[in-house]
């Protein structure tokens, strides 16, 4: 069955950073999107398209608010939702602390499923409707999860943490049940629905050496599943890996030898790389989950962008909840400018809005089914509301341009400035 929306559209085609950027988006004032069965059918200008549509079709007008597709999160961690904003730590110590204790409770299937439950309604009231997401080494809170996510029809990804060392006995799995738990995980839950499975090894000091070989075996009998792990974030952590495995070439190369780079890995962070370490993580189409957020609050560091782009390495952004302060993209995008503008580096708001839409559906490997509005994606998108709040209405009435218009709502947006998500085109 045909629908259609008609307001302000924008959607991007390609990386702005790459090429032309006049031809990386489609902007139109006043756009019309069709969509047929829950997937994209065309979008276009209204004036055009309504010519040619049948009159019995029901359209939706959003006057006044900005039509683009649903953000994604490349790197965020449900179980952590409760534990957001836990005062005072840096990354090892912030672990330690808060994270491992809190995270025991996620061996409670129920437990699990309330909190997912909550999780994602906060991600879709922030816009958010496609997630790569942690779980805990519990394969009951993977279980938990896409239980709540198959229900509300989303496409998420998840995996149950390995970790089978440094860290507390009642959070640790084994090489074998690690094994075990992912593959049964992923015999009942990849491709099923709009669901996948990503093998999650916590970080390299967490994993020992023949737990990551099997993660590298799961991987290479399961070759379309996602490999989702932390790179680089703190200094600390860099000092451990390297003292834990004085025989690789730095951390990347931990994951490299275990044969976990790839199309479909994931690493979020990636702050403290080396240019031979961008230059792996490029020619293998890894990709790298930007969180600046999280970076600030844990006093990680200012993410090299620009340094990742040299290389063509893909970048999404991530939430990195709990240790990132926020579900929201927007508030998301402006932390990134902040970080950017730390280094000396401008990141322009049409860049930053690929990268929260198109730029996550490569980093996932996911283009041509979500990111952007080509024909026969999926039909996830959202609504901003430009005068959902005083302020950003009165700073919008001296707006020139698109990118002015998309700098202030990344400025001063947040879950107040989206008005509508949209799954498969029905309005949650
Ligand atoms: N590195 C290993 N585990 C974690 C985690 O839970 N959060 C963050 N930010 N970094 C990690
Ligand atoms: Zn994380």
């Amino acid at each position: 069955m045909l629908k259609a929306y008609r307001g302000e559209l924008l959607h991007f085609l390609s990386d702005p950073a790459k090429g032309c950027l006049e031809e990386s988006y489609q902007h139109f004032d006043d756009g019309l999107l069709i969509i047929k069965d829950g997937l994209v059918e065309q979008v276009g200008d209204a004036s055009e398209l309504l010519s040619t549509l049948d009159p019995s079709v029901e359209i939706t007008h959003y006057e006044s608010g900005l039509i683009m597709p649903g953000f994604i999160d490349t790197h965020v961690h449900y179980p952590q939702t409760e534990m957001i904003a836990s005062y005072g730590e840096q990354l090892l110590e912030w672990l330690e602390n808060y994270t491992f204790p809190f995270e025991r409770q996620f061996e409670d299937f129920e437990h699990g499923k309330k909190v997912a439950e909550f999780f994602l309604t906060q991600l879709l009231a922030a816009g958010t409707t496609t997630a790569l997401v942690f779980g805990t080494v519990h394969k009951e809170s993977v279980e938990a999860f896409f239980t709540v996510a198959q229900q509300k029809k989303l496409r998420m990804i998840c995996g149950k943490v390995l970790m089978d060392q440094n860290c507390p006995d009642y959070l640790s799995d084994t090489a074998q049940t690690g094994y075990d738990d992912s593959k049964a995980l992923i015999e009942k839950w990849h491709d099923v629905d709009r669901l996948q499975y990503a093998i999650t090894p916590r970080f390299a000091p967490t994993c020992s050496a023949e737990q990551l070989q099997k993660a590298g075996q799961l991987l290479a009998e399961n070759p379309s599943v996602y490999i989702h792990t932390h790179l680089s974030e703190n200094k600390d952590e860099i000092a451990w890996v390297k003292a834990l495995f004085p025989d690789n070439d730095g951390y990347l190369d931990v994951y490299d030898q275990h044969k976990l780079l790839g199309r479909r890995s994931v690493f979020a962070h990636g702050v403290h790389l080396h240019d031979c370490e961008c230059e792996r993580l490029g020619e293998t189409g890894s990709a790298i989950a930007f969180c600046p957020s999280s970076n600030l609050f844990l006093g990680s560091g200012l993410f090299n962008l620009k340094q990742a782009q040299k290389y063509n390495v893909n970048v999404g952004y991530g939430t990195d909840i709990g240790a990132g302060t926020t579900f929201s993209m927007l508030s998301t995008l402006n932390e990134g400018y902040k970080t950017q503008q730390l280094r000396a580096d401008k990141l322009s708001p049409i860049q930053s809005f690929y990268l929260a839409t198109l730029g996550g559906a490569v980093a996932l490997d996911l283009e041509g089914t979500i990111g952007n509005f080509t024909k026969g994606a999926e039909a996830d998108f959202i609504v901003l509301d430009y005068h959902a709040t005083e302020l950003m209405s009165r700073r919008m009435q001296h707006c020139r341009n698109l990118s002015e218009k998309l700098f202030i709502l990344s400025m001063l947006g947040d879950e107040r400035h989206v008005k509508a998500t949209h799954i498969m085109g029905e309005r949650v």
